[in-house]
């Protein structure tokens, strides 16, 4: 008998869809976990951008922050004109997309250091007050998850990396899951994957393609290990 496991939420958001490598290693992981039976809900920040926030988003999150932690239907109650109700109506997919998934995969390039915007757009509308903590528990849903994140980034940012303390992009991301309760979490990163384009990064041939074969293959692993 096949079990149907719950679905693995899949995001990703980078801009390229050609070559993309977080993309790459999203369907390597995306592809295993169908393998295995389970089902996959599939979200492209980038093709389907998520509009960045209004002012009603933030007059509604106030007056429910004042009221403490609120189930869905609660913040729902407390919409007051049009405006709140076109920005609810733009998150609450969203919001619900991440509870109601076992795991989440999110593809991130590293742009400029941090993570591309229309990610960041995506995760300033989910994180709405109280989105991922049960009202009556106090729980913070997102510890039951597992998240899985495949970084790509042109450059090395690794210890003793000349650049290491310019990466924002992985460090930011651990931040903001840990303060979200998400303990589970795991980071793929694929690095120098502009070598051969970058006239400033020819060399480390060698170190690009160590990167790829270690990130394709605990890409593989954590598949496995999750569903
Ligand atoms: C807008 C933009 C900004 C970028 N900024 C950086 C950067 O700050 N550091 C870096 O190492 N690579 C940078 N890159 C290169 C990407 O991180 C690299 O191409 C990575 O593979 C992108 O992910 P993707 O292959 O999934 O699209 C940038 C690329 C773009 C398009």
């Amino acid at each position: 008998m096949t079990v149907m496991l719950a679905p693995l939420l899949h995001v990703d958001s980078s801009a390229d869809r050609e070559a993309s490598v977080s993309r790459q290693l999203g369907r390597l992981f995306a592809d295993e976990w169908r393998g295995g039976g389970g089902t996959v809900r599939y979200r492209d920040v980038s093709a389907e951008p998520v509009p960045p926030l209004r002012e009603a988003y933030a007059r509604l999150g106030r007056r429910v922050e004042r009221k403490g932690v609120l189930s869905l239907d609660d913040i729902a109650a407390l919409v007051e004109d049009a405006d709140e109700q076109r920005e609810w109506d733009l998150t609450l997919p969203l919001i619900t997309e991440v509870r109601e998934a076992r795991a989440v995969l999110l593809g991130v390039p590293m742009y400029n250091f941090g993570v591309p915007a229309t990610f960041k757009a995506w995760i300033d509308r989910i994180s709405f007050p109280g989105a991922f903590v049960d009202p009556v528990t106090g729980r913070k849903l997102l510890a039951d998850k597992d998240f899985v994140v495949v970084n790509a980034r042109g450059g090395g940012y690794g210890p003793g990396a000349p650049r290491e303390k310019f990466e924002f992009q992985e460090s930011y991301l651990r931040a903001y899951l840990s303060d979200k309760g998400a303990d589970r979490v795991t980071f793929v990163s694929q690095e120098f994957t502009r070598v051969g384009d970058v006239p400033a990064l020819d060399g480390l041939e060698d170190l690009a393609a160590a990167s790829r074969a270690t990130a394709r293959s605990r890409v593989l692993e954590l598949a496995r290990a999750i569903r």
